[in-house]
């Protein structure tokens, strides 16, 4: 069986210091966890050695990661980095990311090769604007965007990965994906899933999950429907009250 997770995305919310204590205070209430449920926290980079250091019930992701493993690339943190790091996780083509450092389905692709290659598992991110939705292009840019950021990848061993539906129109603005819409794209997902790997690795593999909004109170309604793998918490995240209320829902 899938473990359900919930990853918070920090995004650049916190300095050091902060991250460092929220992490502290995480540590501490959810030291109890439940078996069945793993968290992982993604903070930006400069915190995730600090974070490396103490956390033991929670898992670390980074937010991002380069496609090359070294060389001239200023600015750039490499896969085999955030290894070294600590980390198991790694948040690829997130929109703000797709957006604001113009990434494409290619980096994508190429930046998921250089997770799995450093043994880390990709949380790939997948979802329409506001203006695809009204074109009724949401299936068809989820489908594209997959078909692209897989190409040519496998998973082997007992390398895994992750899908997350986080529709772009749904992200920071307190508006998450409502009625069965969730779980329509998410059978989509895990459908179209099924062209580039083979059934038993999607199965017992690959989970999918969803972001945009999620917060204590709809979160079960993400997790009921369709996105019974987990979700992706942004702003919710760095609220302490709110997340472990949506970490204590999600272990139920
Ligand atoms: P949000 O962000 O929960 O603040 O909408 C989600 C995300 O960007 O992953």
């Amino acid at each position: 069986m899938r473990k359900r997770i919930i990853i918070a995305n920090w995004k650049m919310y916190l300095s050091v210091k902060e991250s460092f204590r929220l992490a502290c205070r995480l540590q501490e209430e959810l030291k109890t966890m439940p078996d069945k449920i793993e968290v992982v926290i993604c903070p930006s980079f400069p915190a995730i050695p600090t974070l490396g250091l103490f956390l033991t019930n929670i898992e670390i992701g980074a937010q991002d990661c380069c496609w090359e493993e070294n060389g001239a690339f200023t600015g750039e943190v490499s896969a085999s980095s955030l290894k070294e790091m600590g980390c198991k996780y790694v948040i690829i083509g997130h929109s703000e990311r797709r957006v604001h450092n113009l990434e494409t389905n290619e980096m994508v692709n190429k930046k998921i090769k250089a997770a799995l290659k450093n043994s880390l598992t990709p949380i790939l991110c997948v979802g329409e604007t506001q203006k695809q939705r009204d074109e009724n292009l949401t299936d068809y840019v989820v489908i594209e965007q997959l078909r692209e950021g897989l190409k040519d990848i496998q998973l082997t061993g007992n390398q895994q990965l992750i899908i997350a539906y986080e529709p772009i129109w749904a992200i920071g603005s307190g508006r998450p994906v409502s009625g069965d819409e969730p779980e329509r794209v998410h059978r989509i997902i895990r459908h179209s899933l099924l062209d580039y790997l083979p059934s038993d690795v999607v199965k017992n593999r690959v989970r999918t999950i969803y972001g945009g909004s999620v917060n204590a109170d709809n979160v079960m309604s993400f997790t009921n429907q369709g996105a019974e793998d987990g979700v992706l918490v942004g702003s919710a995240s760095v609220k302490i009250d709110q997340f472990i209320q949506i970490v204590k829902k999600v272990s139920i």
